[in-house]
């Protein structure tokens, strides 16, 4: 729900990050706070968000606004967006980034988990840039910033439902640059490998090979705001990632999907 009275817009742009609670979602509104943004957080956990807020506020000195939403409910982008307009809020800046993995068997993953997922990595992200997309194209500026990842690329055996889900992000927000190249909104999927956060543990993930092979969020979400700048249609961080993306270019899909089922091995035998 929203804090209304918490944020006043200083009349400079406004960005709203979900998964903005840790992670790369917090190193996000660290950035675009330390460029002026005043900055709405969506996650599940309002402490941590409060917390962000007040640090975001006391750093950089912008208006902040917390938005406590289970973006896997249904109608919960819906609500993100009513809380906006409740505080006369436009978006300048969306970053779709909250999301979660799943590291399972598939024949023996929680359905209510696997459709939680779904809700979030894939139609929440859909329904929040359908929300806020035409404010931006009316006033021709804008970006978008949609987590995908490198997962993305490829199947993913034991995290099937969670790389298919990044691949839908992929796909779809290279539609929507396309689709918006000429209105002035930036549309951008950042795609990185591994990074430090707690998305592994998270996904009952954390004694896999790729959980060991991580890089830092701050770097991944500098990356991806300077892509958003420059209207890249997809952001790769790393070279080792951007190798690893080349090479699913050569090597047929089948081939690339036992060595992630082998990534995800060390865990199955523990
Ligand atoms: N870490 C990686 O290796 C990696 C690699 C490639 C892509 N990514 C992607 O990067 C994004 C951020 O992940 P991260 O690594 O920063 O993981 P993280 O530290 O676990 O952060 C995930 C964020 O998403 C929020 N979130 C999760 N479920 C939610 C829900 N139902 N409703 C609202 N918010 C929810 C979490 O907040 P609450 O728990 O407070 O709700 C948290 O703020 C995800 O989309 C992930 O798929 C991660």
């Amino acid at each position: 729900m929203a804090d209304a009275g918490a944020v006043k817009a200083n009349g400079g742009r406004v960005a709203l990050v979900t998964g903005a609670s840790g992670g790369i979602g917090l190193e996000l509104a660290r950035l675009l706070a330390a460029d002026g943004c005043d900055v709405v957080l969506v996650a599940r956990s309002e402490e941590r968000l409060r917390a962000a807020a007040s640090e975001l506020k006391g750093a950089y000195g912008v208006a902040t606004q917390v938005v406590a939403q289970n973006l896997s409910d249904p109608g919960a982008a819906g609500r993100v967006k009513a809380a906006v307009d409740e505080l006369g809020l436009k978006v300048d800046v969306l970053a779709n980034n909250a999301g979660f993995g799943c590291d399972a068997p598939f024949v023996e993953s929680d359905p209510a988990r696997q459709r939680a997922l779904m809700q979030v990595n894939v139609a929440a992200v859909v329904e929040l840039c359908r929300a806020f997309a035409p404010g931006m194209v009316e006033r021709g500026a804008g970006g978008i910033l949609n987590v995908a990842s490198m997962a993305g690329f490829m199947a993913g055996p034991f995290m099937s439902t969670y790389y298919a889900s990044k691949a839908f992000v992929q796909t779809f927000t290279q539609g929507l640059h396309a689709e918006l190249r000429l209105s002035g909104v930036h549309v951008t999927a950042l795609c990185p490998g591994p990074v430090r956060t707690e998305f592994w543990n998270a996904a009952d993930a954390g004694q896999t090979l790729l959980a060991h092979a991580a890089m830092g969020a701050p770097r991944v979400a500098r990356a991806g705001l300077r892509a958003l700048r420059w209207n890249k249609t997809l952001c790769v961080p790393g070279i080792v990632p951007k190798a690893l993306v080349f090479a699913t270019r050569l090597v047929p899909r089948s081939w690339m999907a036992y060595a992630a089922a082998a990534l995800q091995l060390p865990k199955r035998k523990g």
